[in-house]
Parts: C-alpha cells; sequence; structure tokens
C-alpha cells in the first residue's frame, strides 16, 4: 500500500507554517471555552467513558438524525452510524462500492481519491466551475455509473459553491437513474453559520 499524501503534507508543517495545503484552520477560531466546558461535563459521567455499542451512543445518533429531519430529509437514528472521522466513513463507503465506477469532481479531495483507488473503484471525473460540476457531463456519466462522489460546498481543493441550479441539475440525474450520491459536506454548516451571522 502506498503512503498517503495527507500524511506527508500534514508532516512537513511546523508552527511557522500557513499551510493551504493541509487545510488547518486558524488556532485563533477554536472555541476553548466552549469544549472546556463541553469536556467538564463529560467527566462529570462514569458512563462517558464506557464502552457504547459500535454504532454510536444512541442519544447521539438520535441528534444527528434530528439534524437531517430538521433539513427536509427524513432520517431515523438507526440510519446514522458514528465514525472515527471522515476517512473511515469514506473508507466504509469505499469497501461497499467496491471495483464499481464513480464520477468525481476534476479536481477532488485527496482523501476520498486515496481510498476509492485503494479499494479498486474506477474514477471518471467531470470538469469543476466554480458554480458547481459540469451538469451535462456529470448526466451522460452518471447514467452509467450510478454513482458519485460530490462536494457542493466549499470544495476541495477549489473552493467552488454549487448554485441552486447546479444542484437542482445533480438531484435530476440521481433522481432519473436511481443511483447513490455520496456527498460530503464538512463545511457547509460554517456557510449557515456564516449566512445567519452576517443577516443578524
Ligand atoms: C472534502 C473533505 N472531506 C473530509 C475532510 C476531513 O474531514 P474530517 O476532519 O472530519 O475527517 C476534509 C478536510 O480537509 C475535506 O476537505
Amino acid at each position: 500500500m502506498k503512503r498517503s499524501f495527507i500524511r506527508e503534507i500534514l508532516e512537513s508543517i511546523d508552527s511557522d507554517t500557513i499551510s493551504f495545503a493541509g487545510g488547518l484552520p486558524d488556532e485563533k477560531l477554536f472555541p476553548l471555552e466552549g469544549l472546556r466546558k463541553a469536556s467538564e461535563k463529560v467527566f462529570e459521567n462514569p458512563q462517558n467513558l464506557q464502552y457504547s455499542i459500535s454504532n454510536g451512543i444512541p442519544s447521539l445518533r438520535e441528534k444527528i438524525a434530528g439534524f437531517y429531519n430538521k433539513e427536509g430529509f427524513e432520517t431515523k437514528a438507526s440510519n446514522i452510524l458514528i465514525t472515527t472521522g471522515s476517512q473511515q466513513g469514506l473508507f466504509i463507503i469505499a469497501k461497499y462500492f467496491q471495483d464499481k465506477q464513480i464520477i468525481v469532481e476534476e479536481p477532488s479531495y485527496l482523501g476520498a481519491v486515496n481510498v476509492f483507488r485503494m479499494n479498486g473503484l474506477k474514477m471518471q471525473s467531470v470538469p469543476l466551475a466554480y458554480d458547481g460540476i459540469e451538469d451535462q457531463q456529470f448526466e451522460d456519466g452518471y447514467s452509467n455509473t450510478k454513482l458519485a462522489y460530490l462536494i457542493p460546498d466549499f470544495q476541495n481543493p477549489k473552493g467552488s459553491l454549487y448554485s441552486s441550479e447546479k444542484r437542482r441539475e445533480v438531484a435530476k440525474s440521481v433522481l432519473k437513474h436511481g443511483g447513490y450520491l455520496i456527498e460530503d459536506a464538512p463545511y457547509s454548516e460554517l456557510y449557515i453559520r456564516r449566512c445567519q451571522a452576517s443577516a443578524a
């Protein structure tokens, strides 16, 4: 197995580096006080350090399902699986779709590309503009693969944000062909927060 590029990127960073490659957040923005209070709360109850079922703590899964319901996706706690970061989640998905063809944006996120490659997925890339993926090429490719991996909000590495129109076109293709869409959305919540903050 080849060494991951992400490992190399992160190993080459020291305290003087402002890394755009590794995408390190500004430490001044870490909500230290909130995290300190949350940690103290965790240690008030010894049960929090106990083993739990491997799908994740039921109350957390319930809470996450509630979040998706609020967004308009009917979701039960049993639909949620807690993983150790996104890399484990992507690995489980890639294992499930092993050796299949998949549409990815060009360029795409290194961490996902690595696990797809490791699991024998055959990636077909479709060009990405700043308002989203080229939708006709997406439709042409997706009609065959019925599987795609997209990052619609502040894409990594390009930073692009899908327009409403592009989102509708992608959704239309997915519904038409009845396939799967793997949406990687680590930055969507930041955007919602930013909009709310500027509206206030
Ligand atoms: C598109 C995308 N997915 C996943 C991740 C990693 O997310 P996490 O830190 O939650 O594992 C990143 C971080 O760079 C990313 O840009």
